[in-house]
């Protein structure tokens, strides 16, 4: 019984542990990464390079398929939908060369991060 206990015990960490989505989950560590230097950066050069990273890895994270639910996996595509539409945002600021209007496309990335983690419960 008590082997079993900890057999169960030992599941539950492993599954809390794991991602689901492992190759989700490693674009959305790069994809925070650069959001924050790209937040922090005060002049438009470093704000545009690590700008460039995070557009790579949403374009990255938007390939991937969700494993999960069906109304998870349509979930998952509208939100990754809605993300690279605010990216032609960014593209246009960073064709101006314009470090407000860049961060403030960011900005409406975050606010979809909000929205879909909270969709998605992640
Ligand atoms: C600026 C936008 C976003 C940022 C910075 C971001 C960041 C992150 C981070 C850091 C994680 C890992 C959490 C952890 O392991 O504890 C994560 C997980 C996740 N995010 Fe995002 N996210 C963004 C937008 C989105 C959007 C729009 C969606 C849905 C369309 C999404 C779906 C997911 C999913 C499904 C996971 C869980 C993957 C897994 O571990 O199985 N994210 N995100």
């Amino acid at each position: 019984m008590n082997i079993l206990k900890s057999l169960t015990a030992a599941s539950l960490m492993i599954l809390i542990g794991c991602a689901s989505n492992p190759d989700i989950n490693r674009e959305m560590q790069a994809i925070n990464q650069a959001l924050q230097k790209a937040q922090a950066a005060t002049d438009f050069d470093t704000f545009s390079t690590h700008a460039q990273v995070f557009e790579e890895h949403v374009r990255a994270a938007a390939s991937k398929a969700y494993s999960g639910s069906d109304a998870g996996a349509r979930t998952y595509e509208a939100g990754m939908g809605e993300l690279t539409v605010a990216l032609t945002a960014l593209d246009a600021a960073l064709a101006a060369k314009d470090l407000e209007a860049g961060k403030a496309a960011l900005e409406q990335c975050v606010a979809l991060r909000k929205k879909y983690h909270l969709k998605l419960g992640v």
